[in-house]
């Protein structure tokens, strides 16, 4: 998970028994630097332990409202105030209910009615509880008073039926904390599509052209453009990795799929990253049928596939901002120049196969990032760095430019 250094993150829980999924949540967030401050309902206590949670978080965990506290002097509204984000998971049918209509009885309630910081509620409970029409007003009253809603998921419920209302896991939980603190906005309102993976031309109903590619860097590019604020479309060859939470995804297998994802989303893209190894060549002909093993030597016929930023390149509108990868095994620099010129970009991100800590499996890239002005190499850091210093500068590359072209 992202830092979330500086952050303060008060978590309430109330009593169902997804109470055990928030020892995790709790012990994440602390790993990532952040204040966590945990508040529980006398219910929940009987889940899960206040002690728990204090070894946890390094924090006192608040259950009784009028309990002395010498670090605070109205506990709730001083927890309330300093909090960045408070995240009520699991929410009972009985909190929910509360918040709603203002009732503020205990140590949650009391803090959420005072606290101004972005709030979320993840409810969990029985599906017949959570379906019931008192409930599902309640929800939708919290979300018109500027609640944040995560849908509970559906699974195995302690009641031992299959239904809807489940809490979430864990990092889903995290990932909803991540998306609203882990960085500044930026990039709110901006479009950005994001190709990832590799991609594969068939040859026969069993065999196929691919390339090693993983798609580590183009998801870690789509979860920094999300983090930011930005609208993210990844469109993403076969690949194994989990989904970026909160981006819309579109899977492709072939070039020409990439190609066509490419050209329906560009008119809606204000960045465009091409992290995909794209295959350039595919098999003239696909066999209906398994090639069947005969001489000692087979030869099969390839042809060009589309260039896609090629295609990029002459339909781009103004104030496109396009970004293009160039993996070499030689002449890198040179090879990556002459690639922003013939494809018109706006910059180019290249490296060395072949160089330690570089590549495509690794969860490493030692890459240089050039733009029309400046050749910057970068030293040998994590896929989601790079994706990091990558988003920087294309941020100050489209402050300088845009304006201009609009
Ligand atoms: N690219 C593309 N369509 C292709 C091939 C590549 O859009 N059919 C994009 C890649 O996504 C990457 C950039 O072009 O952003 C450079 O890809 P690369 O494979 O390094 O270069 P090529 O242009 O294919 O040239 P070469 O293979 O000869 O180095």
């Amino acid at each position: 998970m992202e830092s979330l250094e500086g952050k303060s993150i008060l978590l309430a829980v109330s009593g169902g028994i997804a109470a055990y999924k928030m020892a995790e949540v709790a012990s994440a967030l602390r790993q990532a630097d952040a204040q966590v401050h945990v508040l529980m309902t006398e219910n929940a206590t009987k889940f899960i332990t206040p002690l728990t949670f204090e070894t946890l978080t390094g924090n006192r965990c608040f259950v009784d409202t009028f309990e002395k506290d010498e670090d605070y002097n109205v506990a709730h509204i001083a927890l309330a105030q300093q909090a960045d984000l408070m995240m009520i998971a699991p929410a009972t049918a009985d909190v929910i209910a509360k918040l709603a209509h203002g009732i503020a009885d205990d140590m949650v309630t009391t803090t959420a009615l005072a606290a101004g910081c972005c709030k979320m509620v993840a409810p969990a409970m029985n599906t017949a509880m959570l379906e019931n029409p008192v409930t599902q007003d309640n929800m939708e009253t919290l979300g018109q008073y500027g609640y944040q809603i995560i849908p509970p998921d559906t699974g195995m419920l302690a009641c031992q039926t299959v239904g809807t209302g489940r809490l979430p896991e864990p990092q889903v939980l995290l990932d909803y904390i991540a998306w609203q603190l882990a960085r500044p906005k930026s990039l709110d309102g901006v479009r950005v599509t994001v190709t990832a993976g590799p991609t594969e031309e068939a040859l026969d109903p069993v065999r196929f052209l691919t390339n090693h590619s993983s798609g580590k860097m183009g998801y870690a590019l789509a979860r920094e453009a999300m983090l930011r604020g930005a609208s993210v479309t990844l469109i993403s060859g076969p690949s194994t990795l989990s989904a970026v939470p909160f981006v819309r995804v579109e899977n492709v297998t072939t070039a020409k799929e990439m190609l066509h994802a490419v050209q329906d989303v560009l008119p809606k893209t204000d960045i465009l990253i091409k992290s995909a190894a794209v295959a350039d060549y595919r098999p003239t002909h696909v066999y209906d049928e398994k090639i069947k093993k005969g001489s000692s030597k087979l030869t099969v016929e390839l042809e060009r596939t589309d260039d896609i930023l090629e295609w990029v390149s002459h339909n781009r509108h103004p104030g496109l901002f396009v970004c293009g990868f160039s993996m070499e095994t030689q002449d890198m620099v040179e090879n990556a120049k002459s690639k922003l010129e013939s494809k018109e970009l706006d910059m180019i991100v290249a490296n060395y196969l072949n160089e330690p800590g570089a590549g495509f499996a690794v969860d490493t890239n030692v890459v240089t990032l050039i733009t029309r002005e400046n050749t910057l190499p970068l030293p040998m850091m994590g896929k989601d760095q790079v994706a990091e210093r990558i988003m920087d500068i294309i941020a100050i590359k489209r402050s300088e430019n845009v304006p201009s072209q609009r």
